[in-house]
């Protein structure tokens, strides 16, 4: 079973490792996480089981809406659910922050992120054409919160 919590300084060699190991992440340096940590206006949730922290995820609240900025799993952690479990428990933090809306945006090639966007309520609103640096399409996601 994954704890939820608030993420940590110490959580960040971890979180940055997750980051690194994937491409379709925002690749945030240390300073930005270390920025996340001490902004009165983000959210940023870690997984922990077994000790080690295997997700993480993290938001930006504006006014009543959570920006989802970055969700990501450890690649050897996949499919337990970790995502959604993560996703949630930075969503029910955003929802006690005044949030009653969330918002992301995740490429169009993304499949697997976006199965899991749509499993967990978000629905497309929109699409950004070349949003993405290889000239791929944001499609806008919202959900109710
Ligand atoms: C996308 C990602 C976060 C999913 O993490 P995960 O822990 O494996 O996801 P979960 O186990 O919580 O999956 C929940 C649901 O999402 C969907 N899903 C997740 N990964 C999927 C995949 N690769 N293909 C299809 N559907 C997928 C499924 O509906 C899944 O439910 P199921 O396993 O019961 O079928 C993970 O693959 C990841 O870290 N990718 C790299 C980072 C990234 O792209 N993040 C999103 C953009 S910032």
């Amino acid at each position: 079973m994954a704890l939820i919590r608030r993420a940590a300084a110490a959580d960040l060699d971890a979180v940055l490792a997750i980051e690194g190991s994937w491409k379709t992440t925002p690749h945030w340096s240390r300073r930005q996480f270390e920025a996340e940590l001490k902004s009165p206006r983000s959210i940023f949730v870690v997984a922990e089981a077994d000790l080690a922290v295997l997700a993480y995820a993290a938001a930006w609240v504006v006014v009543d809406e959570a920006q989802v900025l970055s969700v990501a799993v450890h690649p050897g952690a996949l499919r337990r659910g970790l995502a959604r479990k993560t996703l949630n428990g930075l969503l029910d933090e955003a929802l006690k922050s005044g949030c009653r809306k969330a918002t992301l945006e995740v490429s169009e090639t993304n499949e697997g992120a976006r199965r899991l966007y749509e499993s967990m309520g978000f629905a497309a609103v929109g699409k950004r054409p070349g949003f993405y640096p290889d000239g791929t399409a944001a499609i806008l996601m919202d959900k109710v919160l």
